[in-house]
Formats: C-alpha cells, sequence, structure tokens
C-alpha cells in the first residue's frame, strides 16, 4: 500500500476546462502547469486528470485512440512529463485515467481487428463468427465492417469492447479468459501502464473497472482477478503506485481486485446519493445536506458501514464532492450546504476527492451536449478564476470556448472568493489543513458512529480520538453525550460547544471536537 495514500486529498481535473494556455478555447497541460500552485495552496496534494490521449472526443476522451500518445489539444508527452516533474517538486502526486474496457473505434488496434484478413489484432475485440448473430444481452454493432461478426460495445456506439474473456462461455466465439488474445489484452494494458509509470505518473484510476471480464460471476470474480494480477505487478515493479477503481464495490474492488481505493460513486439512492442529491426522481429533496431535507443519516449509515468494516483493513473509500458525470453539488445546495457537506466529506475516513470548481460551488449549468456528455456535460464548463474575460480561463473569442463559462453577475470565481475569510474556497482550504494537520482525521483513524438516530439530527462520529459533529439542519439541538466530557472545539462552522455531558451545536453548524 503505497504510504502517501494515508494523507492525501484528491483533486480531480477535467483538462478540457481547468486553464487554457494557448488560448485556443480549451484547456491544457501547460495550464495545469500553471495552476499546480493554485492546487498546492488549496491543499490537495494530488490530481486525477480526466484522458488526455488522443482522441475523436465522442465520449470527452473515453474513446482513446492512442493510450501512448497526449493529445495535441492539450500539449505532447514532453508537457504531460513536465507536469508530472513540476506536480513532484510541489508534492503533488499525479494519477492519469486508464480506460482499459474499450477504445474508440478509430484506435489501431481495431482497425486491424476489422479486417477481413486474421491478424494479430483479430482477438483484441470481443467478436462474433457471423454478422448475423448478435450478443445477447450485449449491446453490438454488425454490418459496419468487412470482417464478418459483430462487435460488442462497452459503453457509446464509438466504443468497442476490448476481449478480456469470458467466464461463462456459451459461444464457440467466447474467448476463455486465460485464452493467448485474452492474455494478450491484458497484457497490452500493462504495457500502456509501464509507460505512463516509467515517465513519472503515480497511477491511475481506472475506467469501468468492473467491466473487464464478460458473463463473469456475481462477485466479478473474474474480472477482480485480473486485477490482482495488475496489482502484483504494481507491488513488484510500482510500490507506491495508486490505483483507484470507477466500480463502486469496495468488497469487489478492494478486497477482491486488490485496488487501493474504489469510489463510492453517485448511484441511486446508494448510501453517498442519499448525503447530497436525493432528488432525482423524488419531488422532495431529502439529501441529508439540505437543510430542510427529512436528514436522515442511516440511510448513509446502513450502506457505509458493511463496506468500510469489509475494507478499511485492505484499502480506501474514496468520497467525492462530484465527479465529471455527476450534477455539481451546487445544483441544490446553497454555499452554506456545501460547507457542512464538505466538512463531513473531508473528515471522513478513506482518501477524498474534489472535483475542480466545487471548491467555489461552480453551478451545474444548463448548456448543451458537448463530445457525448449529454446531460453530465453541465458539470463540465471552465473553471472560473476571475472576473477578467471568459472568468480568466482563456483568452480565445467566447464563442470559440469549450464550453460556455458561467455568465451569471453572481458566478463565483477563485478571486472573489480568496479575499473572503468566510467564503467557500477559504472554508474548503480551512478543512483541507485541518485534515493535513491532525491524522486523527486522514484515510486510516478509525470510523466510528456516536450519535446516529433515524431522522435525527445531529450526527455525530469519532475519528480516532477525534469527535465530529454535523448538523445540517435549520435548528439548534442539545444532547446529552457522554462522551461530550472534557472535550474542547478544535474547528467549528457556525456554532458547538461541549457542556459538561451535553453537546450543544447550532443550526448548519459543524464542529471537531479534541
Ligand atoms: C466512465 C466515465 C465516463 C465515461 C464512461 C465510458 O463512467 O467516468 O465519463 O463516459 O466511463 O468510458
Amino acid at each position: 500500500m503505497p504510504e502517501w495514500l494515508k494523507d492525501t486529498v484528491f483533486y480531480e481535473i477535467y483538462p478540457q476546462s481547468f486553464k487554457d494556455s494557448n488560448d485556443d478555447g480549451t484547456g491544457d497541460l501547460n495550464g495545469i502547469i500553471e495552476k499546480l500552485d493554485y492546487i498546492k495552496d488549496l491543499g490537495a496534494n494530488a490530481l486525477w486528470i480526466n484522458p488526455c490521449f488522443d482522441s475523436p472526443f465522442k465520449d470527452a476522451g473515453y474513446d482513446v485512440r492512442d493510450y501512448k500518445k497526449v493529445a495535441p489539444r492539450y500539449g505532447t508527452n514532453e508537457d504531460l512529463v513536465r507536469l508530472f516533474e513540476t506536480a513532484h517538486e510541489k508534492g503533488i502526486k499525479v494519477l492519469l485515467d486508464l480506460v482499459p474496457g474499450h477504445t474508440s473505434d478509430t484506435h489501431e488496434w481495431f482497425i486491424e481487428s476489422q479486417k477481413y484478413e486474421p491478424n494479430e489484432y483479430s482477438g483484441r475485440y470481443v467478436w462474433t463468427t457471423n454478422a448475423f448473430e448478435g450478443i445477447g444481452g450485449h449491446p453490438y454493432i454488425s454490418g459496419m465492417t468487412e470482417r464478418y461478426g459483430a462487435y460488442m460495445l462497452n459503453f457509446f456506439a464509438s466504443q468497442p469492447a476490448l476481449n478480456y474473456g469470458w467466464l461463462n462461455r456459451t459461444e464457440k466465439w467466447m474467448s476463455a479468459v486465460d485464452s493467448p488474445e485474452a492474455l494478450a489484452t491484458r497484457e497490452a494494458l500493462k504495457d500502456i501502464m509501464r509507460f505512463w509509470l516509467d515517465q513519472g505518473c503515480d497511477g491511475f484510476r481506472v475506467d469501468m473497472a468492473d467491466s473487464l471480464v464478460k458473463n463473469d460471476d456475481d462477485h466479478k470474480s473474474a474480472t477482480a482477478a485480473i486485477w490482482r494480477d495488475i496489482r502484483n505487478m504494481l507491488d513488484k515493479d510500482y510500490p507506491e503506485a495508486a490505483l483507484v477503481s470507477e466500480w463502486s464495490n469496495p468488497q469487489q474492488a478492494i478486497n477482491g481486485g486488490g485496488f487501493h481505493m474504489d469510489f463510492y460513486l453517485d448511484h441511486w439512492h446508494n448510501g453517498y446519493n442519499t448525503l447530497l442529491r436525493d432528488y432525482e426522481a423524488n419531488e422532495e429533496d431529502n439529501s441529508f445536506f439540505r437543510a430542510k431535507g427529512k436528514g436522515d443519516i442511516m440511510r448513509f449509515l446502513d450502506d457505509y458501514l458493511p463496506k468500510y468494516r469489509a475494507t478499511k483493513d485492505n484499502g480506501y473509500i474514496s468520497m467525492f464532492t462530484c465527479n465529471h458525470d455527476t450534477p455539481r453539488p451546487a445544483r441544490t445546495l446553497s454555499e452554506r450546504e456545501l460547507k457542512i457537506a464538505y466538512a463531513f466529506l473531508l473528515t471522513m475516513p478513506g482518501v477524498p476527492f474534489i472535483y475542480y470548481g466545487d471548491e467555489i460551488g461552480m453551478r451545474f449549468l444548463d448548456v448543451r451536449t458537448k463530445e457525448g456528455g449529454y446531460h453530465r456535460t453541465g458539470s463540465r464548463t471552465p473553471m472560473q478564476w476571475d472576473e477578467t474575460e471568459n472568468a480568466g480561463f482563456s483568452k480565445a473569442p467566447s464563442d470559440q470556448l469549450y464550453l460556455p463559462v458561467d455568465q451569471n453577475e453572481d458566478a463565483p470565481c477563485v478571486s472573489k472568493q480568496a479575499a473572503d475569510p468566510d467564503s467557500l474556497y477559504n472554508v474548503t482550504k480551512q478543512l483541507v489543513k485541518l485534515r493535513h494537520d491532525n491524522p486523527d482525521l486522514q484515510a486510516d483513524s478509525f470510523f466510528k458512529p456516536v450519535y446516529a438516530v433515524k431522522e435525527e439530527m445531529p450526527f455525530v462520529y469519532a475519528r480516532g480520538n477525534l469527535l465530529c459533529a454535523v448538523n445540517p439542519s435549520m435548528g439548534g439541538i442539545k444532547i446529552r453525550l457522554k462522551e461530550m466530557k472534557g472535550r474542547e472545539p478544535l474547528y467549528v462552522i457556525g456554532r458547538a460547544v461541549a457542556e459538561n455531558d451535553a453537546l450543544i451545536i447550532g443550526p448548519q453548524s459543524f464542529a471537531v471536537f479534541r
């Protein structure tokens, strides 16, 4: 386990939208390098950069055309290496985004694979034997290639599924997990990882990590076995490299696959969803952090605790403020609600991720789809740095920006918030610092609910020797709690005091007691 994960706060960067250094309207790697001091100042000490590789961008870069080449719009491979080096000088690690399940249909492997003549890449993707035979239960395309057969899709129509084999094989065209072609795909994946690790990258966020082996069992044991094999490679040759999975099943990803971290994704009605975004199908918003919601921390804990307990000795659950697929939390939460929510996220065990712009409460914008974003596009707009043209993101004419910046008069930006000690930005910064300053609040130290009652506030939890209390509701509360004896506040948002064996906590407040 890489030691550095114990005290890491990640910052996710969608490279299109972070900082445009050459004024062509799209963010780039040199723009990220320019802003490393900003990231360091915020207190984040690791980055996850969404795919920055050569791509036709039908899915924002999750359709990779060449894994070993930086997309020209972002810069060159040399720029990426310079980003690693400059980040490292500042104590910042860099994870790239690895897309193992599929490529773009313009990837050279696929161009070869679809040829009539059998070749080295014929088995690199999942193909049936004839064009009239589909793949039951899975999306596929046929009739577009000179090769006889239908090919399986892993996501959008432009993303054919790479072939890692099938666990339960019912057709003769289904490769075994240990067939030469499935093993060749796996080796090609390892080769890509080595390519970037050798140049200084610190690991990968792994896209759709659970999607490798088809017809896998309920535990995804065959897919997990592939990741175990890859973890063994890391342990042996790159022990400091870290992997975080987009899986959202830590028992499978961490205990099974050997991932160091697994994302707790925003899935309808899972524990994470009940915290910030419990509004989609409902008319009412019952998110725990909505002051007027029917807050119920048990809906979170019932889902989270078994996952946490089952995996805490092997790896970390990663919670995030948001990501590039998820509505910005500011879509529904007020600035005060965001402060309380971030205070919780940044004092939980595991390894937290801040999505660029959430530190200033960037809004979910009503914008037209871009590069296969659809409803996700509103969370992918340019970072708002200051009050100059295009919010300081780019000097390109506004109509040439990757996506429009927030045009509202009160649009949040870094420069305004940096000057206001009480801003969301400054509170986020304080919270990150609080975490770095207190090992009890970091990844490993134990988590235990101390006061958690169905449909009641507040929620009190222990982190090591510290006690955290959170009350997102509109009402002040006093509860008897023997654990409060002798405690004093270390950090408070709003109002909170320990009075003998009672906790008094104001409306929309958060506190850490020592
Ligand atoms: C993951 C990514 C998402 C992408 C999809 C296909 O869910 O986060 O953005 O569209 O995989 O690669």
